[in-house]
């Protein structure tokens, strides 16, 4: 099995690494691995907020046996207070320890860290770009419910433009026979770079009302509209509330269908959701932990 360095697009994937990394994650789903990660330390520097992704990973290097060093507010409590750069601080802290998680708000962040660091850098999210560990999970989740890799209709609703995890799973499941289709306000709609890659691949998507096509698709994957994109409060609220799901809408989903959210989320998913049978957002989340064990110990096992 072919090891590998950096994490930093899901474009990096092939269909050979992604039926092993899931093969893994089946394994430490099921609880049968020792300690191979001893002696492994892993460090985890978030730029901006997290919950579910920096917990999981460290989650994760504990169960296999490694260490972790945490910076949860590295913006505030890394020297990047006092101006150091990312590239200094990642040339220092990559000789401490054997991988690094990052998180940065800068599109270009992961370039600088991955020249930088003598050790693997995992993108867990830069700026507006791409989050690859976000869509190994989501289509980990996808293909164990539905049985399957290909000839899936999914749905992705909400800010496309801005949407790390949107970007990430189209570069994933753009590799498969996927059918797209893409619900968002005219001003978060999905970047032409995106779509030029979908035509590349043959692959096909359409804009389309969510109404239209509610009954038709297998995944519906919705998304926050990201407030901290915005340059003010009132262009966000102009928007905010352009897509709501309700227990109306999502009575018409097909039976065997499910719904997914990276999380968080705020009003696009309201509570009443979640005791849909059809709602999976919450496994998907979990299965966060068993994909990134799978990964962490894919790139750092001995
Ligand atoms: N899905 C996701 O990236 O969640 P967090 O922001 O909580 O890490």
């Amino acid at each position: 099995m072919k090891k590998i360095n950096h994490i930093i697009s899901a474009n990096q994937f092939t269909k050979k690494d992604l039926r092993e990394i899931f093969k893994i994650t089946d394994r430490m789903k099921t609880g049968r691995y020792r300690k191979p990660l001893k002696n492994k330390i892993l460090a985890t520097l978030f730029y901006e907020p997290s919950t579910r992704t920096r917990l999981s990973f460290e989650s994760a290097m504990l169960k296999l046996g490694g260490q972790v060093l945490t910076t949860e507010n590295a913006k505030e409590s890394s020297s990047a207070f006092k101006g150091e750069s990312l590239k200094d601080s990642i040339k220092i802290i990559s000789s401490y320890v054997d991988a690094i998680v990052i998180r940065h708000p800068d599109n270009k962040s992961m370039d600088v860290a991955a020249k930088a660091s003598k050790v693997p850098i995992i993108n867990a999210g830069n700026g507006t770009d791409e989050h690859p560990t976000q869509a190994i999970l989501d289509f980990y989740t996808i293909s164990k419910r539905l049985n399957k890799f290909n000839n899936i209709h999914i749905a992705l609703v909400g800010d496309l433009k801005n949407g790390r995890t949107v970007h990430s799973l189209i570069n994933l499941m753009g590799k498969y026979n996927t059918h797209f289709y893409f619900i968002s306000p005219a001003k978060l709609k999905l970047s032409v770079n995106y779509k030029n890659f979908l035509d590349s691949e043959n692959i096909n998507y359409l804009e389309e009302k969510l109404e239209n096509i509610i009954n038709k698709i297998d995944v519906l994957y919705m998304t926050r509209i990201q407030k901290e994109r915005f340059e003010s409060l009132s262009e966000y609220k102009k928007i905010n509330r352009s897509y709501l799901l309700s227990p109306k809408i999502v009575k018409r989903m097909k039976k065997d269908s499910i719904i997914l959210h990276p999380l968080p989320r705020i009003q696009e998913l309201p509570e009443e959701i979640d005791d849909d049978y059809r709602s999976y957002y919450f496994k998907q989340a979990e299965n966060g932990l068993y994909a990134r064990m799978a990964l962490l110990y894919r790139i750092l096992r001995s």
